[in-house]
């Protein structure tokens, strides 16, 4: 889990972030922006809403982005291709899928973004400079995978390119082929607390600090969206009685998870469905 997110704690219920961290990281964010040609948004697939930075178009300016919708092999496959969809519509942007856990094939974002790098390295050269490699950065909330994909891109060519002027020496650059340079520190997203419905999404997918929020509250908050759209599958996982209501306690119920004076362990619970939907285990699942 990042820094960004390290600086917050659970005040009344909420999620809370400290204000003057999230300017910092979003000072950084914007300086890391202004080294690149392109960038590669990471999204999770199971909030490809939520897991969305609003103010990208605004940072980025007329610099082409890709998007990815990583983790895809933690959601339902005809759902997330209709997402695909609507993503390209409403953002104008390409929409790739990924599974940078398990899959090792990533040359179709390679191929996507040397194209939406070349007019920009084309504008370059008619202004006279020589052809040089897209600069790329990756971008993305906590979680979403954004190490993960820069490690699958980077595996086959170790090559650091070293510093370029004004960078600074942490960030270097890799050349993933001779058409890409990629910055291999990821950009970190800084999370706003203005929309606690959100928080609490990012929260289930693990893309908070654990400091920020109680398991309870975030599990049932959890059983409840899941209750609306995919009650079945988490009924069948737990072994749940039609009848029963979709709870932390009736789950403890089935799983015989009691502490002293035959109380429900809540909190063995909470951590278990966060776990459990985390891991794709009780079924594949988009939240928004
Ligand atoms: P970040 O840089 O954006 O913070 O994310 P990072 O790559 O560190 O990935 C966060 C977690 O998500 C890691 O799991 C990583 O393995 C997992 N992950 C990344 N991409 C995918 C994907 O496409 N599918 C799935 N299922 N998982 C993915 P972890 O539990 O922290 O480590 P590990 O036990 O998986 O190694």
């Amino acid at each position: 889990m990042s820094n960004e997110t390290e600086k917050s704690q659970v005040i009344h219920g909420h999620i809370h972030w400290y204000p003057g961290h999230i300017a910092k990281a979003e000072k950084k964010l914007k300086e890391q922006l202004s080294l690149v040609d392109a960038v590669i948004e990471v999204l999770d697939a199971r909030l490809p809403l939520s897991s969305r930075y609003g103010d990208i178009e605004k940072l980025l300016g007329e610099k082409p982005r890709l998007i990815l919708l990583n983790k895809s092999d933690l959601v339902n496959e005809q759902e997330l291709k209709d997402w695909t969809k609507r993503l390209e519509k409403e953002t104008f942007c390409p929409v790739l899928t990924s599974d940078a856990k398990h899959s090792n094939d990533l040359n179709k974002i390679t191929n996507k973004i040397i194209e939406l790098s070349e007019p920009r390295i084309q504008a370059l050269m008619k202004k006279g400079l020589l052809r040089r490699a897209a600069r790329v950065m990756v971008v993305g909330m906590p979680n979403v995978g954004k190490s993960s994909v820069i490690n699958k891109l980077t595996k086959t060519s170790k090559a650091k390119v070293g510093a370029k002027a004004g960078v600074t020496r942490q960030q270097q650059w890799v050349r993933i082929n001779p058409k890409i340079d990629l910055l291999d520190t990821p950009g970190i997203i800084p999370m706003k607390q203005d929309n606690q419905d959100r928080a609490r999404k990012l929260a289930f997918v693990n893309s908070v600090s654990q400091n920020a929020y109680e398991d309870e509250m975030v599990a049932r908050e959890l059983l409840l969206i899941l209750k609306e759209k995919y009650a079945q599958n988490v009924y069948d996982y737990y072994k749940l009685k039609s009848d029963e209501d979709l709870t932390l306690e009736n789950i403890a119920k089935s799983r015989n998870w009691i502490i002293k004076g035959a109380q429900f362990d809540i909190q063995r619970t909470s951590a278990y469905v966060l776990g459990d939907f985390r891991n794709g285990k009780m079924g594949k699942f988009i939240l928004d």
